[in-house]
């Protein structure tokens, strides 16, 4: 007879974790390193428009994450603790500074009231638990709880947890007029992200792994030990001073993956340009009127010099055959990408307008001639906005800004999830069947969260 291993009137199970220590690439990781587990959740999807990850990310996580809290490690490397039952869960091991040492690549669960152990971080599949030469100190005492973390979202939403720091502490040298370094950091809109989150990312600012499998990491690898934006944060970059409240926000924005929108009713809107079915028909601009005239004029314009490297989109949803889930970070093609070049909140301070506009009608002056001596003379294709190749482009951004309007992205006031989002969330009996988003005011983030909760297990009580 085997013994029920579960209790149906409990809401967590127990997991014992025997020693942290044991396992792929964890010989390196001296003893008493380790003096956390960051508990996560990755947190269920109700809906799918494309096989990708946009526009969650660009190029990175599929899924949103919860970040439920700590529970300490032992100096054995040992921890027991609870965790809610059936809901999907995975760990990442933090040393005293909250860095991340190793994290964990999948999920596991654990049913109400059982209790699973399992060894380190972790032993192969081939092998056998040893004989343990001691009880772990963890298992001498009762199971932790599941400690939040204090000052931070459990689910993060960049353009409203992160980009208010950057405002705050970056903004003012990587803007359109003062744009130190090419990076731009501001909040504003480009056909599918904001320009500070695909600078972050195409930059590589932060390591989260990318869209990347069966990679065997080595310790500190990933998460925000090994991502650049953590170094400047501290001081040494051009004297910024983040507060320590700051620094931890960005520093767990990076652990949950580093995503852009904190709701998954997001999912296939406020793109212009955007992925459905895998293939790219959502607001697609390349045949509007607006952008065929503005196409004619960067052809006619601009492609004589943009070769290679630096070619130019001709629309807003031009990619330029770049693969759109894995771009190749660092690829200077990304520099000049739709994403970066549009700018749908402001379009006079689009990089493809301020590129090749004369400084002294307010724009850069970047593009340049390079002679047969290698002397460069400046090249003014713009000698002024009246141009009628400037206004042509201009037109085609504006049109893209009011379309962006009118569809509305997840971080706008009068947002509109998609009626498919709305169907499903019906259909789970998170919203009534009465409920009409065209007259009632629809707060995602809630919505969301009501929808996870519908999918929590409930206790049973009694008979
Ligand atoms: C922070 C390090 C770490 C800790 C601690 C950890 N894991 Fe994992 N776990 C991993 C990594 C890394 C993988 C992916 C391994 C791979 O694909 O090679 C993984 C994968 C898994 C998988 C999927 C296995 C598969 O075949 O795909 C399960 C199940 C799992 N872990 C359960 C657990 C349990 C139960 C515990 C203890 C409570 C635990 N893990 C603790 C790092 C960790
Ligand atoms: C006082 C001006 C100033 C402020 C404020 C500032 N930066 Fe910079 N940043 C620069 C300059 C100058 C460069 C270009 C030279 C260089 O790379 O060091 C630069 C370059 C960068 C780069 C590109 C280089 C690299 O490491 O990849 C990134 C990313 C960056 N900054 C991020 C930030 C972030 C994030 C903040 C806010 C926390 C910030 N900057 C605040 C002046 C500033
Ligand atoms: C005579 C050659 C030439 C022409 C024509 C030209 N450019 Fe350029 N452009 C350059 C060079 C050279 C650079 C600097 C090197 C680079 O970024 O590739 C440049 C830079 C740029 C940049 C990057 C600015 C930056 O600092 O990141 C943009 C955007 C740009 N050009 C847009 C345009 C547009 C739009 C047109 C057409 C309306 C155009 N260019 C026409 C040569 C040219």
């Amino acid at each position: 007879m085997l013994p029920k291993r579960i209790d149906e009137s409990k809401s967590t199970g127990t997991m014992l974790l025997t020693n942290v220590y044991i396992g792929q690439k964890m010989g390196s990781v001296k003893k008493g390193t380790i003096k956390k587990l960051l508990v996560m959740e990755a947190l269920p999807k109700p809906i799918n428009f494309t096989g990708g990850m946009d526009p969650l990310t660009y190029g990175g996580s599929f899924t949103l994450e919860r970040l439920l809290g700590t529970v300490p490690v032992e100096e054995d490397g040992s921890a027991f603790f609870e965790v809610p039952a059936n809901r999907s869960v995975f760990f990442i091991a933090l040393d005293e500074n909250e860095d991340s040492v190793k994290r964990m690549h999948s999920f596991t669960s654990v049913m109400p009231g059982e209790m699973l152990s399992c060894i380190g971080c972790h032993e192969k599949r081939t092998t056998v638990a040893k004989p343990a030469q001691a009880l772990p100190l963890a298992a001498k005492r009762a199971a932790s709880k599941i400690r939040k973390i204090e000052g931070i979202p459990g689910i993060f939403d960049f353009p409203r947890d992160i980009q208010p720091i950057l405002d705050k502490n970056c903004v003012s040298c990587h803007q359109p007029s003062k744009r130190d370094g090419n990076i731009l950091l501001t909040g504003d809109r480009g056909p599918m992200f904001s320009h500070s989150y695909y600078n972050l990312t195409i930059h590589g600012q932060f390591a989260d792994g990318r869209n990347r499998t069966h990679a065997k990491y080595e310790p500190y690898e990933i998460g925000a030990a090994s991502s650049p934006l953590m170094e400047k944060l501290n001081g040494e970059h051009y004297g910024v001073q983040l507060s320590l409240g700051e620094i931890k926000k960005i520093r767990y924005w990076i652990e949950s993956a580093a995503v852009y929108p904190g709701t998954y009713a997001s999912l296939g809107s406020g793109m212009i340009g955007g992925y459905q079915k895998n293939k790219q028909e959502l607001n697609n601009d390349s045949q509007w009127p607006t952008s065929l005239r503005a196409a004619d004029a960067i052809r006619r314009r601009c492609v004589s010099c943009h070769t290679e490297k630096s070619t130019l989109p001709l629309n807003l949803s031009d990619e330029r055959k770049l693969s759109f889930w894995k771009p190749e970070i660092r690829n200077k093609m990304l520099l000049t990408s739709r994403h970066i070049v549009f700018n749908l909140t402001r379009p006079q301070q689009s990089l493809i307008l301020l590129g090749p506009l004369a400084k002294q009608a307010g724009g850069y002056g970047a593009c340049f001639i390079t002679g047969a001596d290698k002397k460069i003379k400046p090249a003014e294709i713009f000698k002024n906005t009246e141009d009628p190749d400037y206004q042509a482009i201009l037109a085609m951004i504006t049109a893209g800004k009011n379309k962006l309007n009118e569809v509305t992205r997840f971080d706008m006031l009068n947002f509109k999830p998609r009626p498919e989002y709305i169907r499903e969330m019906k259909r789970f009996g998170v919203l009534p069947e009465s409920f009409d988003p065209t007259k009632e005011k629809v707060d995602p983030y809630l919505i969301d969260q009501r929808y996870w909760e519908s999918l929590w297990y409930q206790p049973v009580i009694g008979e």
